[in-house]
């Protein structure tokens, strides 16, 4: 599939000054000036096809915003190639910027003391958008985002999920192909959380923007995102579907099992028991030894079983450990 995206050894090198610790510590960060380099981004390499959902995850201070900062062309990075639907985003801003949309959840890009609908309707003149598709574009978001009860309001005045969807109107009225949003979902109460996706989810498969999203929800990852990408330190950890990452990172699978009646003994030697009260017992068991369908044959060949369940492993917990096992690397 055609990419839309073409990233190449892309790194960003900061330079922070030296900090010491220890007993004259105070003393010695007061008075030199020394820098050591910080590798936020570190050789990245990736592609992405046209009409993909991304999630790009990682702990804090991985590198995420800067790479979706050297991507949308606000940062120029200190290595490497970015190739955005034909465009260098830093070399060619101006031209590019008309063909992505992006949204820092952390900032606005909407006129601060204008009230929402005339902020909006500068991005007309600002982005040239033709008037009659700027009219279809406005009225469809303003129902989709349900934006109606505030168009009069400033935009300081808005609360936090009000900001967000007024943020994310404006970042698409003039028909982006490429969407970039960093946090989208901070700080949103859950209801709100479920609009932003929604909206998402529309956009990508109902318009075919390419979507390229960080959260720290992993809520967010499950609803929307196709395929993921890892970060930490500045390096590509994982690259992959969501199932792959669960497949190779994931803890043990939990067959639930509700036994017809109470048998003295239930243990099997391929799954090991973790609990058993009240004719229902926990088998725990790797999705790499064993398919759940052997298991299960291994059981109802020596039990009568009512009724059973499989519990994949939570992603959080896959995530947690992928993050944690940084603490060994290093
Ligand atoms: N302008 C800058 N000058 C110096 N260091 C910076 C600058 N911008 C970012 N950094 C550092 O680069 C690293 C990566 O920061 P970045 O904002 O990309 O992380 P992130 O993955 O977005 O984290 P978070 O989840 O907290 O938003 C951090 O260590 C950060 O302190
Ligand atoms: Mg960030």
């Amino acid at each position: 599939m055609e990419s839309i995206i073409k990233v190449e050894g892309l790194a960003k090198h900061f330079s922070v000054r030296k900090h010491y610790k220890g007993r004259f510590a105070p003393l010695k960060n007061f008075f030199t000036r020394e820098s050591t380099t910080l590798k936020a981004v570190d050789q990245l390499n990736f592609a992405i096809a046209r009409g993909e959902l991304v999630g790009y995850l990682g702990p804090n201070g991985a590198g995420k915003s800067t790479t979706l900062k050297m991507l949308t062309g606000l940062l120029v990075p200190s290595q490497g190639d970015v190739r955005v639907n034909g465009f260098n985003p830093w070399k060619e801003r101006k031209a590019y910027v008309g063909h992505i949309g992006a949204v820092f959840g952390q900032r606005t890009t909407l006129w601060w003391d204008l009230p929402v609908i005339e902020s909006l309707e500068l991005l007309k003149y600002v982005y040239k958008i033709p008037e009659v598709r700027f009219k279809e574009n406005l009225t469809s978001f303003i129902d989709l985002l349900e934006l109606s009860p505030f168009l009069g309001t400033p935009v300081r005045s808005l609360s936090l999920g009000q900001r967000m969807r007024a943020d994310l109107c404006a970042a698409l009225l003039h028909d982006p192909v490429l969407l970039f949003l960093d946090e989208p979902t901070i700080g949103l109460d859950v209801v709100a959380k479920e609009r932003i996706r929604d909206f998402i989810k529309f956009l990508n498969q109902e318009r075919g923007t390419t979507v390229i999203l960080t959260t720290h929800d992993l809520a967010d990852v499950q609803k929307l995102c196709q395929r993921i990408m890892i970060i930490d330190q500045g390096k590509l950890l994982f690259d992959g579907q969501l199932e792959r990452l669960q497949e190779r990172f994931g803890g043990k699978r939990q067959l639930i099992v509700d036994f017809s009646e109470h048998y003295p003994d239930v243990h099997i030697p391929q799954a090991s028991l973790k609990d058993y009260q009240n004719k229902r017992a926990i088998y725990e068991f790797d999705r790499r030894e064993l398919s759940a369908s052997e298991l299960i044959g291994q059981l109802s060949a020596r039990y009568q079983i009512q009724d059973l369940t499989v519990q994949e492993p939570d992603i959080e917990a896959t995530i947690r450990t992928i993050y944690e096992k940084r603490l060994l690397s290093t």
